[in-house]
């Protein structure tokens, strides 16, 4: 089958191909159909704006198409930056800008417990979507530490180790992170189905 990833970013393209593997899936990026439509991520939920962005895909390409939205929530913070966790600190997304945001509205804020979040919606060509999610816990740091990853990594320590993910090898943050959890979930609920090449999703 192929199957469209919705994602203009080339580390996520590369990490949902290789979580999604298989010999009878050929995975299609963005790149290769020329202009798309572009989608306003204005829904409240990262389950909202996958399924957003897999759907105008899905019916403008004609093909089935997976999407992700990512972000964090701050326990204290009542859940914030959430779904404007690109545009924390405004447009255009700035990592810097948006760590630097948190860390001043964290200040003195002793509970420091933190999650990403990540949402991932399968869409079929008719444009009809299902989603998994994964999470991962961790604690924010008072200050940045590591050159690695992107956007909140050096302000995150994940549970169970002592550095930030933009201090760990990008094979163990892979292993830990939220888009593994929810991508692995992906596989083992619709592995099977994306194999045998079904025109829509069975009802
Ligand atoms: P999106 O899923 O590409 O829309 O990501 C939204 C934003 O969430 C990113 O711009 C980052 O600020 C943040 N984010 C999502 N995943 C990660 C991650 O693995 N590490 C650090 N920041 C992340």
């Amino acid at each position: 089958m192929r199957l469209l990833i919705a994602t203009g970013n080339r580390h996520k393209f590369i990490e949902i191909s290789a979580i999604l593997n298989s010999p009878r899936l050929v995975m299609i990026s963005m790149s290769e159909l020329g202009e798309v439509p572009s989608v306003v991520e204005d829904g409240v939920t990262f389950e909202a704006n996958a399924i957003k962005k897999a759907v105008t895909l899905a019916r403008f390409s004609g093909l089935w198409t997976l999407a992700d939205d990512s972000g964090l929530e701050v326990e204290a913070l009542g859940g914030e930056p959430g779904v404007w966790s690109a545009r924390y600190a405004g447009e255009p997304s700035n990592d810097a800008a948006n760590n630097d945001k948190l860390l001043r509205k964290m200040t003195g804020v002793v509970n420091r417990r933190a999650r990403f979040r990540c949402a991932i919606a399968l869409v079929d060509p008719m444009g009809r979507a299902r989603t998994v999610s994964g999470a991962c816990e961790g604690t924010l740091r008072d200050q940045p530490r590591g050159a690695g990853g992107f956007g909140y990594d050096p302000l995150f320590v994940p549970c169970g180790q002592s550095l930030t993910f933009a201090e760990i090898a990008s094979e163990v943050k892979n292993g830990l992170s939220h888009r593994a959890q929810a991508l692995t979930l992906a596989v083992q609920e619709w592995g099977g189905l994306l194999e045998s090449e079904p025109e829509c999703w069975p009802v």
